[in-house]
């Protein structure tokens, strides 16, 4: 059985049943979790972009476990710089690892690299495994660009940023959901600060009422069987 460890922020962990991987892991100086980074395991780690809250604890996460970065070329260039191993691709790219599929999608959204003078587009992840397919956009506005991922994908399992002011908010999430079409929803990027605070609880009520959706609101270490 697969399952979804939610670390608060945008940073989960996916357990394949045979692999660890790890998207956006925000750990450290993140207020929703007091997980140790020393002690989370996994094979590889999906990147959107290079903010503080999204690379987060990566580069050592990646050396110490030995795990593959796989993100977009410009942010891959800049984690050879630190000796991180690393898979380029881009926006649009499929290929798969023996830990499963990735396939790149376009998110809407800054590309700095905390404390480094590079810019890097961001992006967001279709992962697929064992005939499951999550999503994981990033930090995106809504795009309706989801519209035609919802129609090429049986999405499984869509993470959506509802926080507003950085990301799409509430509002825009439920339309990205009738677009996208998933079966489940797991609201993050919100009530990490007071800036992005939301009512997760109204979001689920007003998605499942208005869409076939189902929202499961998972507590920062909880997690989801998927
Ligand atoms: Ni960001
Ligand atoms: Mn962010």
């Amino acid at each position: 059985m697969a399952s979804l460890t939610y670390y608060g922020h945008s940073a989960f962990s996916i357990d394949t049943g045979s692999h660890k991987v790890l998207i956006d892991p925000f750990i450290s100086g993140n207020p929703l979790t007091d997980v140790d980074p020393e002690a989370i395991e996994c094979d590889a780690i999906l990147l959107t972009h290079g903010h503080g809250d999204h690379i987060g604890d990566t580069i050592p996460i990646a050396r110490r476990c030995g795990a593959l970065v796989v993100t977009t070329y410009e942010l891959a260039g800049y984690l050879d710089s630190q000796d991180v191993q690393n898979h380029p691709m881009h926006i649009g790219g499929y290929r798969r690892f023996e830990f499963g599929a990735v396939k790149l999608t376009p998110a809407f959204h800054g590309g700095g690299i905390e404390g480094a003078p590079v810019v890097c587009w961001p992006c967001g992840f279709l992962f697929y495994f064992d005939g499951k397919t999550v999503f994981h956009p990033g930090d995106t506005c809504l795009t309706v660009e989801f519209e035609l991922i919802g129609r090429m994908n049986d999405i499984d399992v869509a993470m959506l940023p509802i926080g507003d002011n950085f990301t799409m908010g509430p509002g825009d999430a439920l339309e990205a959901v009738r677009m996208l079409q998933p079966k489940t929803v797991v609201p993050m990027h919100y009530n990490t600060w007071e800036l992005i605070a939301q009512d997760a609880d109204k979001f689920k009520q007003d998605v499942e009422s208005r869409t076939g959706a189902k929202v499961v609101v998972v507590p920062p270490g909880g997690s989801l069987e998927i």
